[in-house]
């Protein structure tokens, strides 16, 4: 898809800056002499060290593999790499990794520059090069020119089309409103990811009133939004909050028609729940915009309108933050060798994204996506593991190469990857299916309910087989049936009680030749995502002795949710079996969930190998063992700091064991809490009409009631989760809000009862 080359191309790159970050200093050296001036004595005019074995043209950052010492001298002015980088002797490794960043900025824009073939933006590129490679020259930070800093109109797009959402659409009931507000995303995202056309290209069209705004619109979008979507070591601006009408004018004409013509190709690719919304009701939305974008009176570019909060401001959050960002380096081991040359057929400016994808962007992405900067404004909790950390590890591996194929018969592959490949192959599939009294169900779903009733007859002897026939045949039970070369192999017969808030799961089974290849545990999984999309949380079923343990490794349990009144006459009672019930929870993807667990193992895996390459030191073994002592403190074995262990000391406590025990000692605390004279700011979670914007802000909001539900329902399991929930309420208020506020003060104060609370409780060590 066009949309995920540049997202590539920039995980390239990050991947490059990880791989040179992590480079023995020598080597970092040679690829800052390269940039730096000659400090030679003799007032030496030279301003880069060249290799006496030049590089090919352009520069591929992954040469000059053959090692060079700081003796070899400048093929330009004979003084050594040495004398280039002398400045660079005191310099913290942090630092040399930011001036490090810059330079494979440098080098990308320079294939960049030789490149492009319009003018106006290979002159935006040299500009960046230029800028880049002077502060590195002089170790300072990259900044464009002051007197034209972003925002450059108000209102935003962002904004306007806020605005119009509220003028033309807060009549409408929630749900249609919804609507409105996805398309209103879509259309800001695609704005984001639109590559504007050259002014030359422009100009082709047609002529235009404004040609010399329009440039300079255009290389503001260059140097504020497009470029340092590569080069990360320019701040960057999302263009749907640093530009207003006057750009949107100027594109809109031309996005609306590529838009609507993508929508027509792309429509028999749509999943059938975005038909209507891309094929229907986005081209009347772009529509009634257009008029609004277009008119010199509309309301929606009017300052009133923005600030005159009717409380129905509908917040509207675009992929990425609008915040310049500023990005951290970190180490990075990483063992991918990817070319930033590659990434010089790849213009650094976004393609049209498709729609397809769009209309999903803010709900999903992409795995192999990095993850955009959104919280790089947000403070951080402790035990947070920095966003930009993440990204890097993601973007190493966002390359296949990077994770090996798993070895299906491995211990370490889930029970389920099996038939989840098999189904995406297309060797299984699975559907729901049911008889119906209304309407003749077609030959193969009458074969595949006979061949239902026989699997659930051979593998459920106990069951009468004419009682198993009437169920499977009864058009209130439906069945999801799993069918490998047209046959039925297994399969999930239930009966759902929206009323009553449950299903039943009546019968379950898989033929015995495919027991135990993972397909009993993907059918569940399949079953548990059909019941989110209707709205239905919980199973309860009656499993028979042999069979609990299938159900516990489903997430079932004897212990049941669902009030008594509710299932009660409902369900149908089986003798000898155990009731068991399964709360689901409707974030969660199931069938994808092994998957994103073994993602994130992954990710955790290469944090812990970066943090040894950081560390880079192996100890000898302790021999005070074999001299008989039995036992040492943890903290004496030499290295353990290092990786991060801290003793149990101020700022630790203890862990309660018994959850009983937790769960009242949070109670109490909670309750503290909750009285204090400061809680109030922090009883509920904050309205949007009072706090405008808090959602954008705020990416993780926490406040008591929320607490007191997690509470209720066990969710901390440690006092480690309960410290970070109430901690989060106190770092986003002060995020929030100014110093001087009194929210501010609030949450200081509360924030210092609670941990004296913790203490007394004995969670905290005094
Ligand atoms: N007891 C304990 N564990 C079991 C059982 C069992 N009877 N059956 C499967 N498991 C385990 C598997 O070993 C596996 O564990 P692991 O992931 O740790 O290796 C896990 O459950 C899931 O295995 P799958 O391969 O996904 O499941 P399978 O395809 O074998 O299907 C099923 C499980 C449906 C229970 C199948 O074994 C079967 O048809 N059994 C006979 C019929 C039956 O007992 N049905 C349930 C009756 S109760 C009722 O229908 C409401």
């Amino acid at each position: 898809m066009e949309g995920s080359v540049p997202a590539v191309g920039s995980a390239r790159i990050a991947v490059k800056k990880a791989q040179l970050r992590s480079s023995p200093r020598p080597k970092k050296l040679e690829k800052l002499g390269v940039y730096s001036s000659c400090k030679a004595e003799g007032a030496c005019k030279c301003n880069g060290w060249k290799s006496p074995n030049p590089p090919p043209t352009p520069p591929r950052t992954d040469q000059q593999s053959n090692a060079v010492n700081l003796q070899d001298p400048c093929r330009s002015c004979s003084h050594t790499l040495g004398d280039h980088v002398t400045h660079l002797e005191n310099v913290s490794e942090d630092e040399m990794n930011r001036l490090l960043g810059i330079v494979l900025d440098v080098e990308y824009l320079y294939t960049c520059v030789h490149k492009e073939e319009d003018a106006d933006t290979k002159q935006v590129y040299f500009s960046l090069f230029k800028l880049l490679r002077k502060s590195i020259l002089q170790m300072g930070k990259p900044m464009l020119e002051a007197h034209d800093n972003p925002p450059f109109e108000r209102p935003s797009i962002e904004q306007g089309v806020n605005s119009f959402v509220q003028y033309k659409f807060s009549h409408l009931p929630s749900k249609e409103r919804q609507t409105i507000v996805e398309l209103a995303k879509m259309f800001l995202n695609q704005i984001n990811y639109w590559q504007l056309e050259t002014p030359s290209q422009r100009r082709q069209r047609g002529p235009n009133e404004d040609a010399a705004g329009y440039k300079a619109n255009y290389t503001r979008w260059l140097c504020y939004c497009n470029v340092p979507q590569f080069c990360d070591s320019l701040p960057r601006y999302e263009t749907t909050q640093i530009f207003g009408c006057t750009l949107l004018r100027s594109v809109f004409t031309v996005m609306r028609k590529q838009l609507l013509e993508q929508a027509r190709q792309e429509k028999d690719k749509l999943p059938p729940e975005k038909r209507t919304l891309i094929l229907t009701h986005f081209p009347k939305f772009l529509s009634m915009l257009e008029e609004e974008v277009y008119s010199h009176s509309s309301p929606i570019w009017s300052q009133e309108l923005l600030l005159g909060s009717t409380g129905l401001q509908i917040p509207i959050h675009t992929v990425i933050s609008a915040s310049p960002v500023a990005r951290p380096l970190y180490y990075s081991p990483s063992p991918i060798q990817v070319e930033i040359a590659s990434c010089g057929s790849v213009s650094p400016a976004r393609k049209m994204v498709s729609l397809l994808e769009m209309s999903t962007v803010g709900e999903k992405r992409k795995p192999s996506e990095p993850l955009p900067h959104e919280d790089a404004k947000r403070q951080r909790v402790v035990g947070d593991i920095p966003q930009e950390l993440i990204n890097e590890v993601m973007a190493t591996m966002a390359d296949p190469a990077a994770i090996p194929e798993t070895n299906l018969l491995s211990a370490h592959s889930a029970r389920d990857e099996a038939a989840r490949l098999e189904e995406r192959r297309g060797v299984i599939e699975f559907h729901v299916i049911g008889n119906s009294l209304n309407q003749k169900p077609n030959k193969s779903i009458l074969m595949w309910l006979v061949g239902l009733q026989n699997v659930f007859s051979h593998q459920l002897p106990r069951m009468p087989k004419e009682y198993i026939t009437r169920l499977v045949f009864d058009p209130k039970h439906k069945t999801l049936s799993l069918i490998k070369d047209g046959r039925v192999i297994g399969g999930i017969c239930f009966r759902m009680f929206p009323s009553q808030g449950f299903t039943e799961i009546v019968f379950c089974a898989v033929t015995s030749n495919e027991q135990v290849k993972g397909y009993g545990t993907h059918l569940m999984n399949h079953l548990k995502e059909y019941h989110i999309k209707h709205d239905i949380l919980n199973f309860l079923t009656y499993a028979d002795e042999y069979a609990i343990g299938y159900f516990k490794k489903q997430g079932f349990s004897k212990d049941i949710k669902v009030p008594k009144a509710k299932y009660v006459g409902y369900i149908k009672d089986y003798e000898g079996a155990t009731l068991m019930g399964c709360e689901l929870n409707p974030s969660i993807p199931y069938t994808e969930f092994s998957v994103i667990i073994k993602k994130q193992k992954e990710i955790i895996k290469k944090l812990m190998e970066r943090k040894q390459v950081q560390i880079r030191k192996v100890y000898p073994g302790l021999s005070c063992f074999k001299e008989g002592v039995r036992q040492i403190p943890i903290e004496s074995i030499p290295g353990i700091r290092e990786t991060g262990w801290k003793p149990m000391g101020k700022g630790q406590g203890k862990e309660l064991k018994d959850p009983d025990q937790l769960y009242s000692t949070l109670k109490t605390i909670l309750q503290h809490v909750k009285s204090h004279q400061n809680a109030w700011p922090f009883m509920e979670p904050v309205k949007k009409t009072e706090a405008p914007g808090y959602y954008q802000v705020i990416r993780f909001p926490m406040d008591l009631k929320t607490m007191s539900e997690r509470l209720k329902s066990r969710y901390y399991a440690t006092r480690k989760l309960f410290m970070a929930d109430m901690q989060r309420i106190f770092t986003n208020c002060r995020e929030y809000n100014p110093p001087e506020s009194e929210y501010y003060k609030c949450a200081n104060l509360l924030e210092k009862f609670f941990y004296t609370k913790l203490k007394d409780a004995g969670l905290l060590e005094k």
